[in-house]
This record gives structure tokens, sequence and C-alpha cells, in this order.
């Protein structure tokens, strides 16, 4: 057979079909290992971390005598115990490893007690004895502000005259308003695997999203080079942001009790645990000033984003930066002056989390849009259209990046057409004239998501294809799996390029001495980048397969096709696996590395100004929801959304993610709420008393649509990331519950307060929503009247 056959040829690609995730059916049969199911090492111990019970202390001293004379117990580490250097190898160098002469949260890890069992160790850690004299503790944002106590300084980002544009304004509101944090639940809590190996060597297994920055932190921790610790992650159990950094406190010291006690040790957070220790969503207070014309277009604003980072900065100045930049969500700000603070108080490290400080700042524009909405007693959706960034002019950001890849114009109104939003809106007004005790809410909220990490050296990612002799692949690149289907579009996208079916792909453990210095897998890039690098590392292998066939049938290298499973010259079409085994029995590479950094973005990080972002990630939902006005309970009764995932590499895990990102959203912003008391103490830290949305939660009416377009710019695939941006759509159903709030108080206006913003602290729990709707104030008492 000489001449092309391509009749025979399967050449359907795997890049865009709904291929399941490549671990989908061993996770469900519980036939999958995540770190605590990998078989342990023969004198493997268990390690347990010691609390502070003290918000803001001296730690004057440790008596672990009880604690030593437990049964089962071998030792206690602490902070004198760690043989290189005592603070965290953290970018702020300003978090011990262990607590040395202060405490500074309830929950601050002291050192951990090492033992036979994990109850062994848990119960020897409660036995430990704390000497602790308190110190007086920030616990509120407003507290931190008035002492200006800050982790890192605070940022100004100002364009244009925002004081006189305000002084000129036809309209102005001022408003304040909180939203709260969020625990990330990811269903695999903590936990890190430390094995010591020879000559001062190091296997770590952790649930990490970031293997690289892990065996920095634990190298630099023990003393060594980072060339001693190898880390491996096959999958976690979700991360969202909770195991960017987070992890690697875990695996340092699962190590520094590994290397006192010379034996493999395994550190597992119970969930209680994982609330007090680890670092949660930032919660934001805001307060604003802005001026509107009679038609609801902003002409000037003063905004001020003040965040909780807790103790420590951690991620704290990257996640505040992208509120700045994400402050002006798909709207044009031409006067605007914009604070951001970023506060320390005696609480967690608050960390990366899902849209990473983004939320925090589209919110605020967005409740500002809907309280001018309120106020002029126009449509939001109206507002908010006539605010949009344009397609040709007003279209710089505030931080001096041009918009050019704006579909909102055209994406909303496809999202309000298939929504019915007008004729639900009359429908909702009618509803609530008729029904005095459930009031309904409507809302679209758009979203324009930055894609690129903001430190543009992070956009920069590693692969490494091995095709071996019988013609099968394997794969390995920097990221890391986390649930969002990440191994299987890399495997995908390999299969295509050499034109295997997606079988013969594997994707193996991200693995620090496969690929080395890898990014964190965050920012919603974790297929931008890894997904090319591998590209790039299938396609050197494609090169040299095609010349070498070139060179048997004569022919030029372009000419050559890689489909099916055929490798295919005008004058012959071949098995893959023959041509394989030829050219390796010819001495040809089989195997490749692949580089990728992303393209055209570049800015400066004192002034916070330039391209920071290769391109934006849209969508837009509609939600309705219902209160009860008596009780302020809510639900959200339908959504509907238009999101723009570019060309989807996989729309089962597309939608999946469109669906989790969402729900997730809603849940930070009406169940999930984080209460400290007056001591300092979270004392939501259980399922018990944390609300995550159950099943029952989801709409009854979710639809999901995707936009039409490619990615403008030249992504994967033609691809956008996915991970973050839908978290966001979320927000409509807090102006949805804002709008239902204001139809139950227009209903019984209160004197003087018509036009006074409607004030929902998120997340808008019943309380929250009953402080709205004036029928108790912010300790639960009952408002008189
Ligand atoms: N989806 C699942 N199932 N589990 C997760 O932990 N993390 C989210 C998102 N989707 C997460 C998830 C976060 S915070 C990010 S940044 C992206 O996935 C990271 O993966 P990606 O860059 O490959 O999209
Ligand atoms: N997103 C997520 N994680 C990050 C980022 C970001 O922009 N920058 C640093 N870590
Ligand atoms: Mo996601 S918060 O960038 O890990």
């Amino acid at each position: 057979m000489n001449t092309r056959d391509t009749t025979a040829l399967d050449t359907q690609s795997a890049v865009g079909r709904s291929i399941a995730h490549e671990s989908a059916h061993a996770q469900v049969a519980g036939a999958v290992d995540y770190i605590d199911d990998i078989p342990e090492i023969k004198g493997t111990l268990y390690a347990a971390p010691i609390l502070s019970n003290v918000a803001h202390g001296t730690l004057n001293g440790v008596d672990t005598r009880a604690a030593l004379a437990m049964p089962g117990v071998r030792d206690v580490v602490l902070a004198a115990d760690i043989p290189g250097d005592k603070i965290l190898a953290a970018f702020a160098h300003d978090e011990p490893i262990f607590a040395i002469d202060t405490v500074q949260h309830i929950g601050q890890v002291i050192g951990v007690v090492v033992a036979d069992s994990v109850m062994q160790a848990r119960r020897a850690a409660r036995a430990v004895q704390l000497d602790i004299t308190p110190l007086p503790a920030i616990l509120s944002v407003k507290e931190a502000l008035a002492a200006q106590s800050y982790v890192l300084p605070p940022v100004y980002v100002r364009r244009g005259d925002a004081a006189s544009a305000l002084a000129r304004a036809a309209h102005r509101l001022q408003g304040q308003f909180e939203v709260g944090g969020q625990e990330h639940f990811y269903l695999e809590g903590q936990i890190a695997y430390a094995l010591p190996l020879e000559q001062k060597q190091w296997w770590i297994y952790s649930s990490t999203q970031h293997p690289g920055e892990l065996q920095h932190w634990v190298a630099h921790a023990l003393g060594l080079e980072n060339n001693a610790v190898r880390v491996e992650c096959r999958r976690m159990g979700g991360g969202f942001g909770g195991k960017e950094t987070q992890a690697g406190h875990l695996a340092v010291w699962a190590a520094l009790a590994a290397h006192k006690t010379g034996q493999p040790v395994k550190l597992r957070l119970d969930r209680d645990d994982d609330f007090m220790v680890t670092g949660k969503r930032h919660p934001f207070e805001y307060a604003y000033d802005v001026g509107f014309d009679d038609t609801g277009r902003i002409t000037g604003l003063q905004l001020q984003l003040a965040a909780n980072c807790g103790f420590s900065a951690d991620l704290s100045g990257p996640v505040a930066d992208r509120a700045v930049f994400h402050s002006d969500n798909a709207y044009f700000l031409e006067d605007v002056d914009i604070a951001s603070f970023r506060c320390k108080l005696h609480t967690q490290s608050h960390t990366a989390f899902r849209g990473f400080g983004g939320p925090q700042g589209v919110i605020a524009i967005e409740a500002i849009l809907g309280d001018i909405a309120r106020a002029l007693k126009l449509d939001a959706l109206d507002v908010r259209m006539r605010n949009l960034y344009g397609e040709h002019e007003r279209n710089v950001t505030h931080y001096q990046m041009k918009v050019e890849d704006n579909i909102l114009h055209d994406l909303m109104p496809q999202l309000e057409q298939s929504s019915r939003y007008r004729e639900r809106q009359q429908a909702v007004a009618h509803w609530n004239a008729a029904n005095p005790v459930i009031k309904r809410g409507l809302a679209i909220t758009p979203v324009k998501f930055g894609i690129s990490f903001t430190a543009t050296l992070f956009n920069q990612a590693g692969a490494l294809v091995n095709v071996y002799t019988d013609g099968s692949v394997q794969v390995n690149h920097g990221g890391t799996e986390m649930g969002q289907g990440l191994h299987t579009k890399v495997a995908q996208i390999v299969a295509d390029e050499l034109g295997v079916p997606f079988e013969r792909v594997i994707v193996t453990a991200s693995d620090t001495s496969k690929v080395p210095n890898a990014s964190a897998t965050a920012a919603s890039s974790g297929t931008d980048l890894n997904g090319r690098a591998a590209q790039f590392a299938a396609r050197n292998i494609r090169d040299n397969l095609a010349s070498y066939v070139c060179g048997l049938d004569a022919v030029g290298a372009g000419a050559v096709e890689f489909a099916g499973g055929k490798i295919i010259t005008p004058k012959r079409t071949r098995d893959w696996n023959d041509v394989v085994k030829e050219a390796y029995a010819n001495r040809i590479q089989l195997w490749s590395d692949g580089f990728y950094r992303t393209p055209k973005i570049h800015y400066d990080k004192t002034t916070l100004t330039g391209r920071p972002f290769y391109y934006f990630a849209y969508g837009a939902a509609c939600s309705e929801v219902a209160i009860d006005t008596l009780t302020g309970e809510s639900r959200v009764l339908a959504v509907d959304i238009l999101h723009d995932v570019g060309r989807s590499i996989n729309p089962a895990i597309d939608i999946g993610q469109i669906e989790g990102g969402f729900v997730q959203g809603m849940g930070w912003l009406t169940t999930e709420q984080l209460v400290w008391n007056s001591d300092g103490l979270l004392t939501t830290h259980a399922p018990s008393t944390y609300k995550i949305p159950a099943t029952g939660d989801i709409p009854a009416h979710f639809k999901i649509d995707f936009w039409h377009e490619a990615n403008r710019e030249d992504n994967v695939g033609g691809s956008k990331a996915v991970g973050e941006p839908p978290f966001m759509l979320a927000i409509s159903v807090y102006e949805a519950l804002r709008n239902a709030v204001a139809a139950a108080r227009d209903a019984a206006p209160e004197p003087g307060q018509e036009a006074a913003p409607v004030v929902l602290h998120a997340p808008a729990t019943a309380e929250n929503v009953l402080h709205a709707l004036g029928r108790i104030d912010r300790v639960g008492r009952v408002s008189s009247d």
C-alpha cells in the first residue's frame, strides 16, 4: 500500500472531546492512591501539631514531660531542633517554621509530637503544656487599620483625578461593606509523608499544588541544597489554592520530625486542626465613594480595599494586587483612586483561594453598580452595559493595559436573551407585589478575569514526553492534578500532537526530579502553560520521526501527517508502532523535553502597571433567588451561565469547572461563615458549624452554555483557562439577594432611607439578610420599631 490511505483512519482528535477524567473511574472505585493510601515504609512514625491556644503572646516555655511520658510517644520537635534556617523560606521571610518567642494566632504550630500511631501523637500533642503570657491581639480589620498594622505596605493605584470628578458628579453615593473569608474544604486534608534516604537525601510525598517550592522550603529548613530533596504528588483530593503554600508547612514539619527521629514521618491534620492551622480566603472590608451621571455611568470612584491577611504575608501581596487589578471587573473607570491595605491580624495567615483576590475585587464594583442602579431606579443590567469597557475607546484599564479581546458587548445580550432576563424581571416584580413574605431578586453580572500569574516569572513551564519502544507514551509536566482535569487535558494535547489514540498516553505523578523549578499550578494557567510545554516536547519527537520517514520515502518533512495511530507520507501509510520500533533501532531519540513561556506580558510591580495578563476570560451569569423576610433564609432558584472557555479542550471537564466554581462561589457568598470569637478562636472549625453548599443547594435550574469563539490570543488549542473565572459568576447571586432585600424594603420604606444602599454583608447568612432588612442589629438583637 503506497498511496495515502486515510479511509481506515480514525481521525477524530482527542482535543475537543468530552473524554472522561484520566482517573475518574479509578477514583470512584476507590482504586487510586492519595498520600495517606501509599503503602508505608517500615518504621514510619506519625506526627501531630502542638497548637497555640493564645492569639498573641510571649512564648515563655513548652513543657513536654507529660506528653513524652505517654505510651507510644517517641519525641517532640520544636524550633530548637531545626538544623537549617528557623524562618520558613517563604518570600517575605516573616514566618517562623515553629513559633519561637511569640505566638501570633490560636492554632499556630509550636512543634510536633511524634508517636507510633496518629491517635497517640494527637493525644500527646494536647498534653503539651504551654507557658504563654498574653499580649494585646488585633482581631479586626478596623483595629488593624487604626493601628496601621500591616503585613506589607499599602498600595495605591490612581488614574485621573477622582476627587475632582466626585466633586463634579451629578450623583454621589458612599458605602461600606464586608465580605467574609472562606475555608478551602478540600476533601483530602493537608498531608505530607517525609522519607529520609541515604546520604542526606529526601523523598517527600505531599498533597501540594507547588512541589518545586515545597522542595525548596524543605531543603532550606534542613540546611541542604534543593537537589537533595525530591517531591512527588500524583494528585490532590482538591486544592483550590489552599495547597499552594500551606502544604509546604506540613512537608517542612514532617521532614523536621523525620530528621530528628531518623525515621519516615507522616503528618496528616484532622479536619479541625486543618481549619485551625491553615489560612483561608482573605476576608475584605470596603469603603467607597462613587460619582455617576443620570444614566448610571460612573464618573469618579474612590475605593478602599482592606484585606485581612492574618499574621504573615504568605501570598497576601499578590492576592491584594489581584484584587486591585479586578476592582474594575469589566468596567471602564476613568477617574479612579484605589487604596489597598494589607492588614496584619492575629489570625491564621490567609492565602490563595480560587480567584486569588479577584473575587474580592470584582464584588466591590458589582456591589457599587448595584447600589447605583437601585439609587437611580434603573435596571442594573442597563447600568452595567453602560459602564463596560468600550471596544475601540474607553478600553484601557486603571493599570494601563489595553483590553483588546472584550466580548461582553455581545456575550451579555446573548445571555439576556437566552435567560429571558427582561421577562423574568417583570415576573419577579409581579411576584414581589403579590407576596409580602417571600421576596425574589434577579441579577446578571459579568466576569472579566486576567489570565497569567501577575508575577511574570511564574509564567513558564516544562514537560517531558517519553515514547517507549512499544509505541506507548508517557508525559510528565510541572503541573499538578487537583481534580481540575489538567492531566487529562495534557494527555489529550500530547495524543493529538503524536496522532495516537488518547488511551496510549499516560500522565505520571508530578515530580521535581523530572521537571524542575515548576511554578505552582495556580492562576488557572495549568493547561495554558503545561499543555503547551508538553505539546512542544511531543512536537520534537514527532519531528524526529517525521525526518526519519521522510528519509525512507524521499519526501519533504512538511508532507508527513500523524493521525489515528498512523504516520502518513504521500507515498505510504505506516503504523505508529512500527515506525517507533524501527526508529529506535535506527537510534532516533524517542523522548524530549519541552518549554513554554507566555509571550507579550510585562508589568512593573512597584506601580502595578503594564500588561500583567496575556488575555482575559469572560462570562456572565443570570441568577434568581428568593428570601424569606421573616427568617432571613434564602435559596438560589435558577442560574443561567454563558461562559467563555475559548475552544474547549474538554467540554465535560470545562462544564464541571464552571459548575464547581459557581457553586463554590455561592458557598462563599451565602452559607460559609468563619467566626472568630473575641479571644481570636475560630469557632467554626468543622462541618457541624461551617456550611459548604450541599447537593440540595444546587439550583434546580442550572444551565451552562459556552461562548462560541476561540481565544483571540495564540493559546493552546485556541482554549482559555477555566479554573477560577466562573467562581466570580456567583456574584450574580449576591446581587440578586440584594435586589430581593431592596424589594422588601421598598414594600415597607423607612422614612428618609429610600436611596440608602442595601448593606448586605457577605456571606448572606440568615442573620446577615435579617440585618440587611433592618430586622436585627449586627449582634442579632431584634430591632425595635
Ligand atoms: N477544580 C477542582 N476539582 N479542584 C481544585 O482544587 N482548584 C481551582 C481550579 N479548579 C481546583 C479546581 C484553582 S484555585 C485553580 S487556580 C485551578 O483549578 C488550577 O488548575 P488549572 O490551572 O489547571 O485550571
Ligand atoms: N494566582 C495564583 N497564585 C499565584 C499568583 C496568581 O496570580 N501569583 C502568585 N501565586
Ligand atoms: Mo488557584 S487560587 O490560583 O490555586
